[in-house]
């Protein structure tokens, strides 16, 4: 069985980006394209970003994540610290954010470093979701093997009697990671294949060595 997909072909052109436009500083660009994202197209969850890391078994692995902060120091999430990624982070930090913002043809992919943010400040987040998703967070082993989803539905169950009235602490084993950044790549598609790729590098010295790559 063969799908032939040599068809799928888009031009793009909506955008360009220029090295006299490049800021310094990587995440004040980051910032920009972010809420020109977030405000012109309210139904994608800007936030959706590839997850990369390095398995235990040597292979690469990617998922998506929600990006729930960023700011000076970097790029945070939320999981189980217990899961694959959370195993895979711990055993090498050495991560990569991706994120493709179909709608204005523009990707922007993140290397760095992956560090457990400070419990409090996990514990600040945790407080913020709902309920079902603080239960949730304790329901789920997250990337074991389970035998059905009864097992999920009995454990909420039990947890809901738990912790009737009462607030759900976070678990142990759920919470941020930052990833601090050490190169991140622009990338804003351009007819002809010819797209726009700055690429910027952080030097010892805490300042960004900014470089034009070919597409
Ligand atoms: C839109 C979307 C958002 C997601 N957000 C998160 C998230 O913020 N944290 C998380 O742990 N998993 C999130 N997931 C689930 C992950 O993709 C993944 O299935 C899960 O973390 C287990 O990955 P692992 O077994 O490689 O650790 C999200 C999935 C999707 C599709």
């Amino acid at each position: 069985m063969s799908t032939d997909l040599s068809n799928y072909r888009k031009s793009y052109e909506k955008h360009e980006l220029l090295l006299k436009d490049a800021p310094a500083n990587p995440l004040e660009l980051f910032k920009r394209w972010f809420h020109e994202i977030d405000t012109s197209f309210p139904d994608i969850e800007a936030n959706a970003m590839t997850l990369s890391t390095i398995s235990l078994d040597g292979f690469p692995k990617s998922r998506i994540v929600l990006l729930k902060e960023f700011n000076t120091d970097g790029f945070v999430f939320y999981s189980n610290y217990n899961s694959d990624k959370g195993q895979a982070i711990i055993a090498n930090p050495n991560v990569c954010l991706s994120f493709f913002w179909h709608s204005a043809e523009r990707q922007v992919i993140i290397k760095g470093i992956a560090e457990k943010v400070d419990a409090a400040t996990s514990d600040d987040y945790f407080l913020t979701r709902p309920r079902g998703s603080q239960l949730g967070a304790w329901a789920s082993n997250q990337s074991e093997i389970i035998a059905d989803r009864d097992v999920l539905n009995n454990k909420l169950k039990e947890l809901e009697l738990q912790y009737k009235d009462k607030d759900i602490p976070r678990p142990n084993h759920w919470g941020g990671f930052l990833i601090k950044p050490t190169e991140i790549e622009f990338w804003q598609g351009r007819p002809n294949r010819l797209h726009d790729r700055i690429e910027y590098k952080l030097n010892s010295d805490s300042s960004w060595t900014i470089n034009r790559l070919a597409p």
